[in-house]
C-alpha cells in the first residue's frame, strides 16, 4: 500500500466513524513564536483540548505536517527523519480510552489488514501522580490483544514541552518478527524486533509551570500515527528510503554519484525533501531559529552532494524530481516550485564558494592538533569556520567524526555566546512591537499595512505572503516574503496603488464568521493554530481582506498620505518595507 492510500484510508475510517477532516496546520507556525515547528498534530489543537468549542465539532482528524529538529544529525542512519507525516483523531470530550482503543485495533487489523499478533501495546506504569493505566489494559484484552503482548512502561506519558495538556498513552508495537534480544526483551528496546507505530494519549491532565498536574475539564483523546514508518512496514521495506515517498530520489542519487555513501543519499534525500516543506510553508534560511534550521539543512545536503561527487547544478532537477514524486501528497510543493528553487540553490550557492576553503581551514587545523597530540580542534578554528566560512558547528563536529578528531562545542557556545552579547550593544534600541500601544496613529498604520499587503499581492503576485509586522507611531514595517528586490516602477506602483484606495475613502468593515468560511471568502491570513472557531475579518471595499484581530480606522480617507521610505532584504526570500503616513 502506498502512503498516500494509507492516508486516505485512515481519514476516511475516521470519517466514517464520526470525526470531521480538518485541514493540516502549516509545518511554521508563523504567530506562534514559542515553537520553531509543528511538531506534532495536537498543537493546533491546543485551546480545544482545554476547552474551548471548535467549529468542526469534537471529534476530528487530519494529516500533520511535521518537523522535529532534536535527530537531525541521526538522519544518514536507516530510520530518522526530521520531515514526517502524522494520521491523527481526536475526541475533544467526546469518546475516551474505551472507544479509542477499539478504532485504533479495528483500523489496524480491519483496513490495514495487520494480523493482530503481530501488535503488541504499551500502557502506562503508573507514578505518584497517575495511576497505572488497567483501563487501557482493559480494553486491549477485550479487543484482542492478550495479557502477554500488553506491556506497562514508566515512560508511557505524553506532554509537548513542560507546560500544558497531557495524560498517560497507550502505544501500539509491530511485531518485525525478529527473535527476542533477551529475556527481558519488550517494545521498549531498541533492538528492532518492535517498531512503535501509533500513539494514543489520554489528555485528561494539564500540567503547570510549577510542576503539578490538575485534571482537565474534560478527558481527550490525542493519537498519532507516523505514514512513513507505517508506510515502510506495510511494504515490508526495512528503512523509509526505500518506499515510494524516497526511492525515486534515492535512485537518482545512485545514478549520479561518482563515490558511493548510502549516508548521504540518504542525509540528501531527507533533508531535501524537508527543505521543500518548509520553504513551501513560508520558511526561509537565516542566522536565527527556524530559519537556522532550514541553513542547517540545505548545508548539510549540499555537503554531502559534495561528498557523493554529484555537480551541484544537479539541485534543480532533484527538486524538480521530488516535486513530481510528491505533489499529490502536497500540492503546495507544486504551487511554490519556483520559490522552493531559488531559496534552496541561492542557500547552497552561498555556502559553495566558502566550502572548499573552509575543509582546507578545517583539515589544516586537523592536522596540527594532531601533530601537537591534540584529539580536539580548538576552539577559535570551529568559530571562524561558522563566522567566516558559514559552516553550522554541527557540520563541523560531523566532518570531525569523519576525520576521527572531536570538536570542543562547549567552548564554542560560549564564543558564540560572547559575540552575540558584543553584536548586541548598540543595537540595543528597540521598537515597541505589536499593537501593544493602541491610539490613532498605530491604528492607521494598522489600515496601511492591510491595504500594503493586497497592493503587494496585486502588483507581485499571489506569492507574496506575510512574514512580520511591525507598527510604531511612527512607521509601519511589513516583511513578505517575495524572491528578489522590488524594482524602483514595482515600488511606485504600490505606492501609488495604496494612495489610490485612501483616496476612494473606502469603507473598512469587520465581519465575525467561522475559520472555515473566512478562507472560503478568500480572506487572507495567516492560517495558524492561533485562530479561534470564530474569526474577525475586515474587508477594504473590494479591495482587502483579511483575518485579523483589529482595531481599524472606519474609512480609509482617514489615513492622510501613504509614503514607501524603503525597500530591503529581510532575510534570504523575504523582504522588508518602510513606510509612513503624511497627514
Ligand atoms: N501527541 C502524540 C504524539 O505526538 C500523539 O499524537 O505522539
Amino acid at each position: 500500500m502506498k502512503a498516500i492510500e494509507i492516508r486516505n484510508k485512515f481519514l476516511k475510517y475516521f470519517e466514517d466513524h464520526g470525526h470531521k477532516v480538518i485541514p493540516s496546520a502549516p509545518l511554521i507556525p508563523i504567530n506562534d513564536p514559542s515553537v520553531l515547528f509543528t511538531t506534532a498534530g495536537m498543537q493546533q489543537l491546543v485551546p480545544y483540548l482545554l476547552g474551548e468549542k471548535h467549529p468542526e465539532g469534537n471529534k476530528l482528524t487530519d494529516y500533520q505536517k511535521c518537523l522535529r529538529t532534536n535527530d537531525i544529525d541521526e538522519v544518514g542512519d536507516n530510520r530518522h527523519l526530521t520531515y514526517f507525516e502524522m494520521l491523527g483523531n481526536w475526541s475533544l470530550g467526546a469518546y475516551f480510552k474505551e472507544e479509542a482503543i477499539k478504532m485504533s485495533f479495528e483500523f489496524l487489523t480491519k483496513v490495514l489488514n495487520i494480523p493482530a499478533e503481530k501488535i503488541s501495546v504499551t500502557c502506562f506504569a503508573g507514578n505518584d501522580e497517575a495511576p497505572r493505566d488497567d483501563e487501557a489494559a482493559k480494553y486491549w484484552e477485550e479487543a484482542g490483544i492478550p495479557k502477554e503482548r500488553i506491556y506497562f512502561l514508566k515512560d508511557n506519558w505524553w506532554i509537548a514541552g513542560e507546560e500544558g495538556p497531557c495524560g498517560p498513552d497507550t502505544e501500539m508495537f509491530y511485531d518485525t518478527g525478529k527473535p527476542k534480544c533477551s529475556e527481558n526483551c519488550n517494545p521498549d528496546c531498541d533492538c528492532g524486533k518492535y517498531v512503535e507505530i501509533w500513539n494514543n494519549v489520554f489528555m485528561k491532565y494539564f500540567k503547570h509551570k510549577d510542576g503539578s498536574l490538575t485534571e482537565l475539564k474534560q478527558h481527550n483523546v490525542d493519537t498519532g500515527l507516523g505514514l512513513e514508518r507505517m508506510t515502510m512496514l506495510l511494504q515490508g521495506k526495512q528503512t523509509p528510503f526505500e518506499t515510494e515517498l524516497f526511492a525515486p530520489i534515492m535512485e537518482k542519487l545512485e545514478q549520479l554519484q561518482k563515490v558511493d555513501n548510502i549516508q548521504s543519499r540518504r542525509i540528501v534525500a531527507e533533508h531535501l525533501r524537508a527543505s521543500m516543506m518548509i520553504i513551501a510553508d513560508g520558511g526561509r534560511p537565516s542566522n536565527i531559529d527556524r530559519g537556522y534550521i532550514l541553513r542547517r539543512l540545505i548545508r548539510r545536503m549540499t555537503r554531502h552532494l559534495n561528498k557523493l561527487q554529484i555537480d551541484l547544478q544537479e539541485t534543480e532537477n532533484l527538486i524538480n524530481l521530488n516535486i513530481e514524486n510528491l505533489k499529490e501528497m502536497y500540492p503546495e510543493l507544486e504551487e511554490n516550485k519556483e520559490t522552493i528553487k531559488q531559496v534552496i540553490m541561492e542557500e547552497q550557492n552561498k555556502f559553495v564558494k566558502t566550502l572548499a576553503h573552509g575543509e582546507k581551514e578545517f583539515m589544516k587545523a586537523a592536522n596540527k592538533a594532531k601533530e601537537e597530540g591534540k584529539d580536539f580542534i580548538d576552539t577559535e578554528t570551529v568559530f571562524k569556520l561558522y563566522d567566516t566560512y558559514g559552516f553550522p558547528p554541527e557540520v563541523t563536529e560531523e566532518i570531525a567524526k569523519e576525520n576521527n578528531i572531536q570538536v570542543d562545542m562547549e567552548g564554542f557556545n560560549k564564543l558564540f555566546k560572547e559575540h552575540q552579547e558584543k553584536s548586541r550593544q548598540g543595537s540595543e534600541h528597540k521598537f515597541k512591537g505589536g499593537l501593544a500601544e493602541q491610539n490613532e496613529q498605530t491604528i492607521a498604520y494598522h489600515t496601511a499595512t492591510h491595504l500594503l499587503h493586497a497592493a503587494l499581492r496585486q502588483v507581485l503576485g499571489d506569492h507574496v505572503k506575510q512574514n512580520g509586522s511591525n507598527i510604531t507611531t511612527e512607521r509601519l514595517r511589513f516583511d513578505f516574503t517575495h524572491p528578489q528586490k522590488m524594482t524602483k516602477e514595482e515600488i511606485q506602483k504600490v505606492e501609488d496603488l495604496v494612495n489610490e484606495k485612501i483616496k476612494e475613502d473606502l469603507p473598512v468593515t469587520c465581519e465575525e464568521m467561522s475559520y472555515e468560511d473566512a478562507k472560503k471568502s478568500g480572506a487572507i491570513g495567516l492560517f495558524t493554530n492561533k485562530y479561534g472557531d470564530r474569526v474577525k475579518v475586515y474587508t477594504i471595499g473590494d479591495f482587502s481582506k483579511e483575518i485579523c484581530g483589529g482595531p481599524h480606522v472606519k474609512h480609509t480617507g482617514e489615513l492622510g498620505t501613504f509614503k514607501i521610505k524603503k525597500e530591503e532584504s529581510s532575510s534570504s526570500g523575504v523582504r522588508r518595507i518602510k513606510a509612513v503616513l503624511i497627514k
